[in-house]
């Protein structure tokens, strides 16, 4: 891993498996990391405190990188799958969100963390991580676009952020599949729960920035 501000240079990082205790600060990395990036403010920190309660959600999967007692990253994961044209399904993962501190981040902790959960996926059987998500973050960690697999969206739609990962190469075999994700973000049109959880952090002022021009545009383009 490149860590490149000597700021940043002289303590450990390391990986371990995320603890109850954590949840609130991973919370606030979530809600810092997120900030504006897809929308004025965020709901990711909130996702992430329904999504625990989930059965879809693999706490053996949820992982923080911390640097120096301070947590810097994580990463968390969903049971989706994959569904044949007989509507067969094949269970696969989904991570997301991850988050890596403004702090810290282009540095590779994102890189790092991901490779790290990989491997303890693939320990668990998994073969494939199918993700949404901006393909400049994921292409260097073994994602392609969903399209080279033949994995779509219902009406065969294969979004530009629609993202695979196979764990063990070969897993897909071409056949086309449908993603279905898991219902776990359903809940989360309660606005009023929402707000109520976000009046728990400090304020933060919410505003534009270019990243949600570039997420618009990922979010709403397909390959052909
Ligand atoms: C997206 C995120 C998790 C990536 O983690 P990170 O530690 O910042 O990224 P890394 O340093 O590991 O870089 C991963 C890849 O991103 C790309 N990347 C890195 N720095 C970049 C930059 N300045 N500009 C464009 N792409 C860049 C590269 O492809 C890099 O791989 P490479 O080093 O092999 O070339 C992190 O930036 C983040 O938390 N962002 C805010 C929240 C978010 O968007 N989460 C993802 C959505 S679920």
């Amino acid at each position: 891993m490149s860590i490149q501000n000597k700021s940043h240079s002289n303590e450990e990082f390391a990986i371990r498996p995320e603890q109850p205790a954590d949840y609130r600060a991973v919370e606030e990395l979530t809600r810092e990391a997120f900030w504006n990036e897809y929308k004025p403010g965020c709901d990711e920190h909130y996702y992430i405190h329904v999504m625990r309660d989930h059965p879809d959600f693999i706490p053996q999967l949820a992982f923080v990188m911390t640097h120096g007692g301070r947590i810097a990253a994580n990463i968390m994961y969903l049971r989706s799958w994959l569904e044949d044209e007989n509507g067969i399904r094949k269970e696969t993962l989904s991570f997301g969100p991850i988050s890596v501190h403004p702090d810290y981040q282009r540095r590779g902790l994102g890189k790092r963390i991901m490779s790290h959960s990989f491997a303890a996926a693939r320990a668990m059987g998994y073969d494939v991580v199918v993700i949404f998500g901006n393909p400049e973050n994921y292409v260097t960690s073994g994602f392609r676009s969903s399209k080279h697999f033949n994995v779509c969206l219902e009406g065969g739609i294969f979004p530009t952020a629609l993202l695979v990962h196979e764990l063990t190469e070969g897993a897909l075999d071409g056949r086309r599949y449908i993603y279905r994700e898991s219902d776990c973000f359903a809940p989360l049109e309660d606005r009023a729960a929402f707000e109520a959880f976000e009046a728990t952090f400090p304020p933060k002022e919410a505003g534009w920035q270019p990243s949600q021009e570039k997420f618009w545009i990922y979010s709403h383009s397909s390959i052909r």
